[in-house]
């Protein structure tokens, strides 16, 4: 206890000195709580304003897909590297340290395979379950144009409702069904109807044509999923490219971790996040740390 006996009169209360009240760093995020904003900022880091999320979430309905067979072997040495783990709370219980110092974005819809409609998803884990892991996002599919959008959307938005109430952002997760066409109209659509609907960040994939209007009109921030394995030179371009049109970092999982040097890989990916390099000198950093081996 505090020794009552020499109690002092406090000098230092500066009162020319305003008290400095600071903005929050991301987009449309200022007027969120306090725990909302914490979990946001190790999500992404406040100096650049973006993220590397490493998504390996996609056993949740795919199963064990190529390059994430074995997790603890072939992602756990590329974890340093990122910001964010995307995951599901099966592999993170059973794979990965809970000393990572990583942040966590738990997916939390599931319910179908690839054998079935993939639309039909349900919240699949309790909002209890993202507190005990403490994790700082939850990650929701919503199917804009699917065969169950709305139940996809309302999905989100309970979700939304739980993330509020407990201080744990919700990133939406925007997927794009076969008879979708993949452009600006299409995604614009997507993410506004997540940001409208409470969101606090929204995945969404890149396209050429306008991809400046996504980022424009969605009052949250983006963050750009990786798609399928490209050449390694071509996802750098494409990261580089989503991030100068207003991106707030990748998401990116099969690009990375499909590569045929993953852990080069994460590292150009994030010297285009985060240091703003070109895709030419960050392909010429991944040939470097490839042949280091
Ligand atoms: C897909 O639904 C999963 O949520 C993945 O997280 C997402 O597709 C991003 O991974 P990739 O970069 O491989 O597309």
């Amino acid at each position: 206890m505090a020794d009552l006996d020499d109690l002092k009169e406090g000098k230092k209360y500066f009162a020319d000195t305003p008290q400095k009240t600071e903005g929050f760093f991301l987009k449309g995020s200022n007027s969120l709580d306090w725990g909302i904003k914490n979990r946001l900022a190790r999500i992404f880091n406040p100096k650049s304003g973006r993220t590397v999320m490493l998504a390996i979430d996609h056993g949740y309905f795919q199963g064990p897909t190529t390059g994430l067979e074995r997790i603890d072997l072939s992602i756990l040495p590329l974890v340093p590297y990122a910001d964010t783990l995307m995951l599901t709370r099966g592999i993170l219980r059973s794979i990965v340290p809970p000393s990572v110092s990583q942040s966590i974005v738990l997916r939390v819809s599931g319910g179908t395979s690839i054998l079935k409609e993939l639309s039909n998803e349900e919240i699949a884990v309790d909002i209890e379950e993202s507190i005990r892991l403490n994790v700082c996002a939850m990650a929701v599919q919503v199917f804009i144009g699917g065969e169950f959008e709305k139940e996809s959307i309302i999905n989100m938005t309970k979700m939304v409702d739980l993330g509020n109430r407990y201080g744990i952002p919700v990133l939406a997760v925007t997927a794009v069904g076969k008879d979708m066409t993949r452009d600006a109209r299409y995604f614009r659509l997507a993410t506004r109807i997540c940001a409208e609907l409470g969101a606090h960040y929204i995945k969404s994939y890149y396209i050429e044509e306008g991809f400046e209007t996504v980022t424009a009109s969605c009052p949250v921030p983006i963050v750009m999923a990786g798609g399928k394995k490209i050449p390694e030179l071509d996802a750098l371009t494409m990261a580089y490219n989503a991030v100068q049109k207003g991106a707030s970092g990748v998401d990116m999982g099969r690009n990375i971790f499909q590569s045929d040097a993953p852990v080069a890989m994460i590292q150009a990916v994030k010297a285009v996040v985060h240091d703003n390099e070109t895709p030419e000198k960050a392909y010429a950093l991944y040939n470097t740390l490839k042949n280091q081996g």
